[in-house]
């Protein structure tokens, strides 16, 4: 029986933080042995807000030395451009046609962007969870893996996969598969370092606040010994008083691979001068290996461009035909 299919993508905008480690990559790692995987780098996701020519093709390289020194195997996973494949535009276009435009402005992603924009607002910058649901339906995933903040968006996808199912297909035999999202508990939200209630992100223009998954070992210690804390002793998770003191227990049981119970005993006695070491030093240790085999994927540009190659190819024989498949329902003309 064939594996069932997952795929999921990053936008190329800055670098990779702990958040996309830990709420993103990782689970696609332990998901690829039994899963068919589909997973890329969001490019034409990053030019909807204003963006520099010079970096964006060098942060895609990035990205993808990222997906395979954190552990995901081109041998085994698809990785790919998402720009190299002109069907997620031509998906998009015809979605952009069906979908409504309240849908859109609902989007709580677009407020919180639009908002930093100012005056510069994109069309394409609203259209972002339109080209997001192409990405994914294009694939016709089992699942859709990804972090808590992107929910709203795998809702929006499915809505725009059933209307045109509703519009264009027939009850017994829908055109576009419909994904189930795949939203972890532990690791779906890692906040800020500077602030708790605040996500992890890479547009947070405070570097203290995140953790680079490239930052080298003096860099991590001196972020988390000034990561943000409270004057209370003995450390616990789920007090919505200690949101901080939340989130690094939770960094430092991912990180060290232990269960939340077990964390919770060994640090409900515990004072900040003593967890902070052993937060920095289990950080340094996890990120170790996949630094080493990041500097060296990241120096041989041949084999990644090969990677990239083959994934184009192997996701465009998915692609197509899901897109010739939408082209003939809506009636176009076919040669
Ligand atoms: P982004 O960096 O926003 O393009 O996100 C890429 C992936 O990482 C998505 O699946 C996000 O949900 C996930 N992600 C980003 N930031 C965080 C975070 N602070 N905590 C958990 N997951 C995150
Ligand atoms: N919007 C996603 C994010 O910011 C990135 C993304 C683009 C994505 N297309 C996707 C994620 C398709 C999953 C599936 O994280």
């Amino acid at each position: 029986m064939a594996k069932p299919r997952i795929l999921s993508g990053i936008q190329t905008t800055g670098d990779m933080h702990l958040g996309n480690y830990l709420g993103a990559i990782r689970n696609w790692v332990e998901l690829q042995h039994s899963h068919d995987c589909f997973l890329f780098m969001a490019d034409l996701h990053a030019i909807t807000v204003p963006h520099d020519p010079k970096t964006l093709a060098e942060n895609t390289i990035k990205i993808a030395a990222t997906y395979i020194a954190c552990g995901i195997d081109p041998a085994q996973s698809t990785i790919f451009v998402q720009s190299q494949l002109p069907e997620h535009s031509e998906l998009a276009w015809i979605f952009n046609c069906i979908t409504p435009l309240g849908w859109l402005e609902r989007m709580i992603q677009f407020k919180e962007k639009a908002v930093k924009q100012g005056d510069n607002v994109s069309v394409g910058l609203m259209d972002y969870p339109v080209l997001q649901a192409a990405d994914i339906l294009l694939y016709e995933p089992d699942s859709v893996p990804v972090g808590e903040d992107q929910k709203q968006h795998l809702e929006l996808t499915r809505d725009i996969a059933a209307r045109l199912n509703f519009q264009f297909g027939s009850e017994d035999k829908p055109i576009l598969k419909i994904p189930e999202p795949m939203i972890r508990k532990a690791g779906a939200r890692i906040m800020s370092l500077t602030d708790g209630t605040k996500k992890m992100s890479k547009s947070d223009p405070s570097a203290q606040s995140r953790i680079d998954l490239t930052d080298d070992p003096q860099v991590i210690i001196k972020k988390i010994k000034r990561a943000k804390t409270d004057p209370e002793r003995g450390l616990e998770f789920d007090n919505p008083q200690r949101p901080e003191c939340h989130n690094l227990l939770g960094l430092y049981q991912l990180l060290s691979n232990q269960t939340k119970a077990a964390v919770a005993a060994e640090c409900k006695d515990m004072g900040w001068g003593q967890f902070k070491p052993l937060l920095a030093e289990t950080t340094v240790e996890a990120l170790r290996p996949i630094q080493a085999k990041y500097q060296a994927l990241i120096s041989d540009r041949t084999y990644l461009q090969q990677v990239l190659a083959e994934g184009k190819e192997k996701a465009q024989a998915v692609a197509r035909p899901t897109l010739d498949k939408v082209k003939a329902a809506v009636g176009f003309y076919v040669l």
